[in-house]
Parts: C-alpha cells; structure tokens; sequence
C-alpha cells in the first residue's frame, strides 16, 4: 500500500423508495457527484482531523465516543474485527455534501474512511457496505438500513440502481433524463438519524410484524391492523409498488408519470409515515409552485432535502443543486 492513500465516498439521492430498506423492501438511489474525501498517512497512533469541523481525535485502540469521532473510530475496529490488517493512520477529511440534508454525508465518511484506510476497494462490496452501516449502528446510535452505503459503494454513472433489499440484488437503469433534470433544494431543517423520529419508525415496523406474525413488512397486508401501525405499512406496501412503477416509467421514457410517483411517495410520507415537519412541507409546496412535475423529501425525513423533477424550461430555484448519477466510492491515490 502506498504511503499516502485518498479515497472520495459520494453522498446519494434516492429517487423512491423512502424507509423500505429495513422492511427487506425495494429502493431506487443514486450516488450524487458530491461527497467526503479522506486521506491516509503512515502513523504512529490514529490521528483524525475533520477540516470542515476544525477538530481533532486521536486513538490507538478504538473505543466508543459520541459524534462525528464515532466514525473514523468504528470503521478500524469494524475492519480489523472482519479480519483486515489496518495499521494506524493520519486521517485527513473534509467533504462537500451538507450534513444532515438528507443527502448521506454518513455514508459518503464512511465509504472514504473505509477505502483509506484499505488502500484499495475489496472484492465484495456488498460487504462492505454491510461494515459500514454496522458502523452506522452500533457506533454512531442510528438504526439505519443498508441503503445509502450501497448507494455509494455500488452506483454506476448515468444510472439509478434498483436495489431489492430481501436477496440484496441490485440491478443498474439507465437513467436519461434529456432536456428534464433532478434538482436537490434543502429545507433548512438539520436532522441526525441517532436523534430524529427514525428509531421510533423502526420500532413501529417491527411492531406492525409483530401484529401479523410475519418476519417483515415486505410480507405484509393491512387486515388485522389499525391506527398508526397501519399507516406505517400502508406506506411501506405502497412505496414498494412505486418503486417498480417508477422503473417501467423510466424504461418508457415517461417523466411525467416518474414526477407524479415523486409526489405520491411525498403524500405517503407526510400522511402514513409521518416523517414530514413544517420546513419540508413549504420546501415542497415552494418547488411544485414554480413548476416541478413532483418533489419530495429524501433520505430519512424529519427535516433534510426536498428533491423534485423538473420538467424542460423549469428554471431551478434558487440555492438548489442540480444532481445526476455519479461515480461509487473509490480510491483516488
Ligand atoms: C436514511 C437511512 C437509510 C434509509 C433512509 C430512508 O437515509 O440511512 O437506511 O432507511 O433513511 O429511506
């Protein structure tokens, strides 16, 4: 392995499929060509240094910490505990995605951490990202799905993946978007996945599981459930089956139709999933007015991004990035 190694690990946007990741359900993400860049030097202990925070750690056995020092922290101890060599580091990171938008700045550090600190990318990656998202978990307190480490490890460009998350199996569409574009407009409500509504999700889902003695809620039916328990699956059965609409209308060439799958799974979200607050309500509200053919909130909710279609003409508002399918994580140097 070189001296020095930098890795890039991108942030993502889903394009549908919103908390069916945990449900063994199906999603549609692509990595964004924004992301977190982490460089790796020969050490004596671990030295971490966040440039875009201004602050430091240091380690020489990982031990659990709170905040951003969970990660770096989290990724050796996860690495060496499936058996990698990994010798200590100066850890360099600094990024361009916005944390807590919704746009995975978790999942972007960690597949950069990773891919430093290996030097170069493994063979599985699937494995990978199931490292990563144990990290996610256990080290960082969010009881987060698989979806956003695949979206970085195993993106292709000019593609959405389609991820089932029962079997793991992901296949790659085309994603051609012509003269319409896919904006991402945050809506200045910060959420972190260890602190939002997203366990209590979690907890609800397993609760409606439990109600219809099933193992997930990709086997689900509503009879037998009331109350909040049936809008949680609604949502989960529902989205699932926009998921693979949104496929075939991708496959022909139907935007519109993509844009009104946007604005349904928005609906669901706010009124069966309850994931929405006030600032991504008027975030979405502000993008249909000037002209999007649909929008919604992205990543786990309770705040973050809105994303929304934009049909030919549509000037994007103001402040809004423009993203399209980008490169996986890689090793740079
Ligand atoms: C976050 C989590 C993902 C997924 C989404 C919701 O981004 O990290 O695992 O559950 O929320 O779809």
């Amino acid at each position: 392995m070189s001296a020095l190694v930098k890795a890039f690990g991108p942030g993502r946007v889903n394009l549908i499929g919103e908390h069916t990741d945990y449900n063994d359900g199906l999603a549609m993400p692509f990595a964004i060509e924004r992301g977190v860049t982490v460089t790796a030097e020969p050490a004596e202990r671990f030295e971490v240094e966040a440039l875009d925070l201004g602050e430091t750690d240091a380690f020489d056995t990982p031990s659990p910490v709170d905040g951003w020092k969970a990660f770096a922290r989290g990724i050796v101890a996860e690495l060496r505990a499936a058996g990698f060599d990994v010798a200590p580091r100066r850890l360099t990171i600094t990024g361009d995605v916005p944390q807590g938008s919704g746009l995975s700045s978790s999942a972007a550090l960690e597949a950069a951490l990773a891919l430093a600190l290996l030097g170069e990318a493994p063979e599985d990656l699937k494995a990978l990202a199931k490292l990563c998202s144990k990290v996610e978990n256990e080290w960082v307190g969010a009881e987060t799905g698989l979806l956003d480490q695949f979206a970085s490890l195993l993106s292709a460009p000019e593609h959405v993946l389609r991820i089932d998350f029962r079997t793991l199996e992901v296949e790659r569409f085309p994603l051609q978007l012509g003269d319409w574009k896919l904006v991402t407009v945050e809506s200045g409500a910060t959420h972190t996945h260890a602190g939002s509504g997203y366990n209590q999700r979690r907890a609800e889902c397993r609760a409606a599981c439990e109600a219809l003695g099933i193992g997930s809620l990709r086997d689900a039916t509503l009879e037998g459930l009331d109350g909040v328990l049936l809008k949680r699956t609604r949502h989960v059965i529902t989205e699932n089956e926009r998921v693979d609409a949104t496929a075939e209308a991708l496959a022909a060439g139907d935007l519109v139709e993509v844009g009104r799958l946007l604005d349904a799974s928005h609906a669901s979200l706010r009124d069966d999933y309850e994931a929405s607050v006030p600032e991504v309500e008027a975030t979405v509200e502000r993008l249909k007015a000037a002209g999007a053919a649909g929008a919604r909130m992205v990543g786990g909710g309770f705040g973050g991004s809105v994303l929304a279609l934009l049909g030919p003409g549509v000037e994007p508002p103001e402040g809004a990035l423009v993203v399209s399918p980008g490169a996986p994580a890689s090793v740079l140097l």
